[in-house]
């Protein structure tokens, strides 16, 4: 599997925000690989102090998501959940739920949508594996991370039946519009498909792979990275393929574009 050297950041931060935005990098120094590709042992061992129950409770949790009400499709197939949170430096404080906007640019299908999904389980928002995950990404992100302060997360499941596939990402070759995202693999059962690939800003492939192993994760920099994931069908055989994924995603609270209280 090929993967990128892990970062370390805030190693080198710059004072002044450069004006399109963009992580700063100090003059004269290399800029990270926008993009890890993490095995799953990376969030194995940052899960390793979450009491059984709780960890399980929480994988758990990705069998009761409502269907997600924006995708526009007779068949729901796309299940989820979000929240969001500020960044503590021992913890997460939830943020009062709200919708989820993202622009059109970014979002051919439903940007500029507000969008209401449910709202996390207590259990999840405030449980001590969530907490170990989102701990383990942001001190592992591509790139400076000081002005990254609030994450979004999005549980999420997509399904397949043996007469019609998923799309986990039906817009396509597409960016989230946040600094930084974790595409975090929870479950694949008897699902085929779903090959995530990552593009340079001239679209590009710069990278691709089949996530199959939980906790296998992709963190990238979604301001230098374009990504999708090929449709899923049910494996020969399977009643049912099922994809469970987790999403965080990273950015500053200044950055009012990303979502509207409610
Ligand atoms: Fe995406």
């Amino acid at each position: 599997m090929p993967t990128t050297p892990m970062t370390t950041p805030d190693s080198a931060v710059a004072p002044d925000l450069p004006a399109d935005g963009r992580s700063p990098v100090p003059a004269g120094a290399p800029e990270p690989a926008p993009f890890t590709h993490f095995p799953s042992g990376v969030l194995r061992e940052a899960l390793d102090g979450v009491p059984a129950p709780a960890l399980a409770a929480f994988l758990d949790s990705w069998n009761d998501l409502p269907a997600d009400e924006y995708l526009g499709t007779d068949r729901p197939y796309r299940f989820r959940r979000y929240g969001r949170f500020r960044l503590l430096d021992d913890g997460l404080e939830p943020l009062p739920h709200g919708t989820f906007l993202q622009d059109r640019a970014v979002n051919s299908l439903v940007g500029g949508v507000p969008r209401l999904f449910a709202p996390l389980h207590d259990a999840v928002a405030a449980g001590p594996a969530l907490r170990a995950v989102v701990r383990a990404f942001r001190d592992r992100l591509p790139g400076p991370r000081h002005t990254v302060d609030t994450c979004g997360v999005h549980q999420i499941r997509v399904v397949a039946l043996p007469d019609a596939e998923g799309d986990p990402a039906p817009e396509g070759i597409h960016q989230d519009g946040h600094s930084y995202v974790a595409q975090v693999l929870i479950r694949r059962d008897g699902v085929e498909g779903a090959q995530s690939r990552l593009y340079d800003l001239d679209r590009c492939e710069i990278h691709r792979a089949l996530l199959t192993d939980p906790l296998e994760s992709i963190v990238l920099d979604d301001r230098r990275v374009l990504h999708d994931v090929s449709p899923i069908t049910s494996a020969p055989g399977a009643a049912i393929g099922v994809r469970d994924m987790l999403l965080v995603d990273f950015f500053a609270s200044f950055d009012s574009t990303k979502e509207v209280a409610l």
